[in-house]
């Protein structure tokens, strides 16, 4: 048998990184999927193959016990990256239908860009249980992916992971998280324009410069505590449908993670561009470090203005994603 399962990207309207130290924050999962396709082996090895991981493809196998060792000349830490969370979500479909030896082929195609803030790795993941606990003969609910998707973060990313990206991946639409209180909540189709600066950025590592900068200098402790207050301010803005307002506070937020250091020049550049083209808020989204940006128009002034920057590699309207995890 073989099984395909699709999961969605997220963009964070607001409170990435605030919501590493519990604080809320409200990611909307949007319609770029990751689409993973699990056959179950008669053996206990794993071949994984992907494309479209902002890499060339590349293919690995592997026994149990041994190195991953691709078969490709790509980039290694990003090999390396990906390969870390899909070998964990094979874990937890083994875990989950008590299949300690089972072997697996894996087809990775993503029109998520890697490392990139629109959760990439959230998604592969939360497909890539899905899929490999359904050819073990178990089908988990969305909640369950997402719980099991959440280890595989926190396992592969040191324990520096919020539940928001898995969460919002297995769950769809727009979804609150605070702490270990994930819910799904009401809200239109945001008029959503993402802008990617064609760069990759290390999660963990820029988690852990906000956690430095928390720990060394109150003030930053502050600005965390002062996104939590501005997330609560824009769960009111949603559910009035006040769009004008999750404009200003979007703007606000990426302010306050410029000062985290999270930013970067092309993010600050992009965020610009398109407030320039007529965006109602814009910020970055994820991380932060290169990536992404996240802008709210609902004209095409603000596509069409990153679409001419030169620090814009591309662009695209991206619609809230109301599905989270499914078979394909
Ligand atoms: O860049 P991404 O998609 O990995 O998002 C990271 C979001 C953080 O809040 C910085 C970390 C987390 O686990 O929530």
């Amino acid at each position: 048998m073989t099984t395909t399962t699709s999961a969605p990207g997220k963009v964070y309207l607001f409170g990435e990184h605030a919501v590493v130290y519990g604080e809320p924050a409200v990611p909307c999962a949007i319609e770029r999927r990751a689409r993973v396709t699990v056959t179950a082996r008669d053996d206990d090895r794993v071949r994984v193959s992907a494309d479209d991981l902002s890499l060339d493809g590349f293919t690995v196998e592997y026994g149990s016990g041994s190195d991953a060792q691709p078969d490709v000349d790509v980039p290694t830490p990003l090999i390396e990256a990906a390969m870390g969370y899909v070998e964990e979500a094979l874990g937890q479909a083994r875990d989950a239908a008590d299949r300690p030896e089972a072997g697996f082929d894996v087809e990775i195609e993503s029109e998520i860009p890697l490392g990139a803030g629109l959760g990439s790795s959230a998604a592969v993941v939360v497909a890539g249980i899905d899929a490999a606990t359904r050819e073990l003969g178990v089908d988990l609910a969305p909640e369950d992916v997402s719980e099991r998707a959440y280890r595989v973060e926190h396992e592969v990313q040191d324990g520096q992971a919020s539940r928001a990206d898995t969460f919002c991946s297995a769950m769809g639409g727009a979804v609150r998280v605070e702490g270990d209180d994930c819910r799904v909540i009401d809200a239109p189709d945001l008029p959503f324009v993402v802008g990617y600066d064609g760069a990759s950025h290390d999660t963990g590592e820029l988690v852990a410069g906000v956690r430095g900068l928390r720990d060394e200098y109150d003030f930053a402790a502050d600005t965390v505590e002062a996104v939590g207050d501005l997330v609560r301010e824009g769960e009111r803005a949603l559910a009035d449908d006040d769009l004008e307002t999750l404009g200003r506070l979007m703007d606000f937020n990426h302010g306050l993670l410029a000062a985290l250091g999270v930013s970067s020049r092309s993010l600050d550049d992009l965020v610009w561009t398109a407030r320039d083209g007529g965006a109602l808020g814009a910020k970055l989204t994820g991380a932060g470090g290169g990536g992404c940006i996240v802008a709210l128009d609902e004209g095409d002034g603000v596509e069409t203005a990153l679409s001419l920057s030169p620090a814009c590699e591309q662009s695209f309207r991206a619609a809230l994603a109301t599905e989270g995890v499914r078979v394909e």
